[in-house]
């Protein structure tokens, strides 16, 4: 059966490493699978519950009825202080709040890039345990935490150049797509 993720990024550079990751993945697909973005993150305010009360932000309603239809999430974001990115954590926030809860059950790979030699992993722990409050389906291995990023990309033409990292992000592709039917199998008996 085909498989549809979406992707959540927690850049809003124009010029994003992340940003060009996400937008690489599409094209990088192994037969069976399609990948689309989500809406931009920046289209929600704050989180504040009055807002909340007074009823959601339509572009996280969207994006939570997105989600919910998607058979996974790929999450592509930088670190920030050695966590996740406010605005990220913002949208992870206000999509929480949303029933049914869009990440309940959903598989769930995390991508990090950074030009630092470590590449996003301090956040990748941090996003984790928000994830395990939220029951997503979070794929542990392979981990993509893209280091070095600054000769891995070309910046002007915003293309990922490096193929052994293109390979890498095919390899956890298919990773989370077998979870992705496993999750989805019927139960046995
Ligand atoms: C950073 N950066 C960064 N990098 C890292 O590896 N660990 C970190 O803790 C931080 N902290 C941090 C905080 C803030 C506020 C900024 C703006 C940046 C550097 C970061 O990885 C770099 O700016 C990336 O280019 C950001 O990702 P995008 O926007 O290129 O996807």
């Amino acid at each position: 059966t085909p498989l549809h993720f979406v992707t959540l990024l927690g850049s809003l550079r124009k010029a994003s490493f992340n940003g060009i990751v996400a937008r690489t993945l599409p094209d990088l697909t192994p037969e069976g699978i399609t990948i689309s973005p989500l809406g931009c993150i920046s289209a929600f305010p704050h989180y504040n519950q009055d807002v909340q009360d007074a009823g959601f932000p339509e572009p996280v309603l969207a994006m939570a009825e997105q989600i919910r239809a998607a058979d996974g999430v790929i999450v592509v974001t930088p670190e920030y202080n050695y966590s996740v990115p406010g605005v990220l954590k913002n949208a992870l926030d206000w999509l929480s709040r949303v029933t049914p809860q869009p990440f309940a059950g959903k598989p769930l790979a995390i991508q990090t890039a950074s030009p630092g030699a470590i590449g996003g992993a301090r956040a990748q722990y941090h996003l984790r345990q928000s994830l395990v409050f939220l029951n997503a389906y979070v794929l542990n291995r392979p981990e993509v935490m893209i280091g070095q990023a600054t000769g891995k990309f070309d910046t002007d033409r915003l293309e990922l150049t490096d193929q052994k990292t293109r390979d890498f992000l095919v390899t956890q592709i298919t990773a989370l797509a077998e979870l992705a039917r496993t999750v989805k199998k019927p139960p046995q008996g």
